[in-house]
């Protein structure tokens, strides 16, 4: 929001905002050269809120979930911005800090959940770990408690299914059981990194429809990353939209799909398949993502962007151009719309 429209007599909002990440950047600083993961990225997640973060592969949405919990390995370096949540910047906390508070205000859960689930160990002995971790001291979690999360996440037969090993799972139930260990602090925010993808369409809509339920129940913020718009159109209240190591468009998600401003955008909109029309073939962006380490000058996007041929705008491969607020509550970065801030 600028200070413009604060200054429009708008009240501004009631509560700071859960998250708030600002001109995030984090770089890899590799042989070849300084490979520029997440350069500039502001975004924010309200309590109770789905954030959606969308974009296509290697746009660093990972990245900025990495960064926030400060878990980038090298040659990977936060190399500035500022993380606040809840009131503290994550970026000034200790290892140990940190740690505590991705245990227990922050759950995060990624696209593969066997692999961050131990093979060796049953589903009992991890939940039962974790509860150990979130309880008071003193008390062993019992039993019933793990079976109670294993319920509440939707898997059947949980006083079963607690003796398997992870490799006697569907990657739909291990999903679940990561839901279930990232639930047991109540967090704040549940970081989601394509939480879905891996799985099966059925499955998929059932994990999204438990994450959906989990939030309207626990309150709980979720940023929810993926690169499929038709996900995000679903589930997000609010979308950021990545490209190549920024945000180029942000708003409501009624907003964006109702006017998509930036052409990326209408892109990534214009590609997701419609249910019952056959298309001859789904209409992709042209062209590639920018090597992260020579952006072109001005407009990421400038390279693959047929509005800037159309409209012969010649600033794109010049200057790049500043997220602006181009409509009430809905911001973006593309030269077309200089001069329509509010
Ligand atoms: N260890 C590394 N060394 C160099 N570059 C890296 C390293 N890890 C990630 N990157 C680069 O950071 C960029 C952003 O990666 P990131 O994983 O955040 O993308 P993403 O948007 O999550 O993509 P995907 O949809 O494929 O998960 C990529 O271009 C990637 O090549
Ligand atoms: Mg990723």
């Amino acid at each position: 929001m600028t200070d413009k429209t604060r200054d429009n007599g708008k009240p501004p909002a009631e509560e700071p905002p859960l998250l708030q990440v600002k001109d995030l950047k984090t770089y890899f600083f590799t042989r070849r050269g300084i490979v520029k993961a997440v350069d500039g990225v502001s975004l924010t997640v309200r309590r109770g809120e789905i954030r959606g973060v969308v974009g296509e592969s290697g746009c660093g949405k990972s990245m900025t979930a990495m960064s926030i919990l400060q878990l980038v390995d090298k040659p990977g370096r936060i190399v500035s911005g500022e993380v606040w949540f809840k009131g503290e910047n994550l970026l000034t906390k200790s290892r140990r800090e940190m740690s505590a508070i991705r245990g227990k205000q922050i759950s995060v859960i990624f696209q593969e959940p066997k692999s961050s689930l131990n093979p060796v160990l049953k589903v009992s002995t991890q939940l039962l770990e974790v509860l150990k971790v979130h309880q008071d001291a003193g008390r062993p979690p019992r039993q019933e408690e793990a079976v109670r999360m294993l319920k509440e996440v939707g898997i059947p037969d949980p006083e079963r299914r607690i003796h398997n090993y992870p490799h006697e799972l569907s990657g739909g139930m291990a999903q679940r059981v990561m839901i279930a260990m990232g639930m047991a602090c109540a967090p704040d925010l549940l970081i989601a990194d394509e939480p879905t993808t891996a799985l099966d369409v059925t499955i998929q809509a059932q994990v999204l429809d438990l994450i959906r339920t989990l939030r309207k129940e626990r309150g709980m913020a979720v940023m929810l990353i993926t690169h499929a718009m038709g996900v995000v159109a679903e589930m997000a209240d609010v979308v950021t939209v990545m490209y190549a190591g920024t945000a180029v468009e942000e708003a409501p998600t009624l907003n964006l799909f109702d006017e998509p401003l930036h052409p990326y955008t209408r892109g990534l909109i214009a590609s997701i398949p419609v249910m019952g029309q056959r298309k001859e073939r789904l209409e992709v962006i042209p062209g590639r993502v920018p090597n992260l380490i020579d952006m072109p000058p001005g407009c990421r996007f400038a390279p693959r962007c047929r509005a800037r041929i159309e409209h012969g705008l010649e600033k794109c491969t010049v200057e790049e151009p500043p997220m602006i607020e181009a409509r009430p509550g809905h911001l973006v970065r593309c030269w077309l719309y200089e001069g329509e801030q509010r």
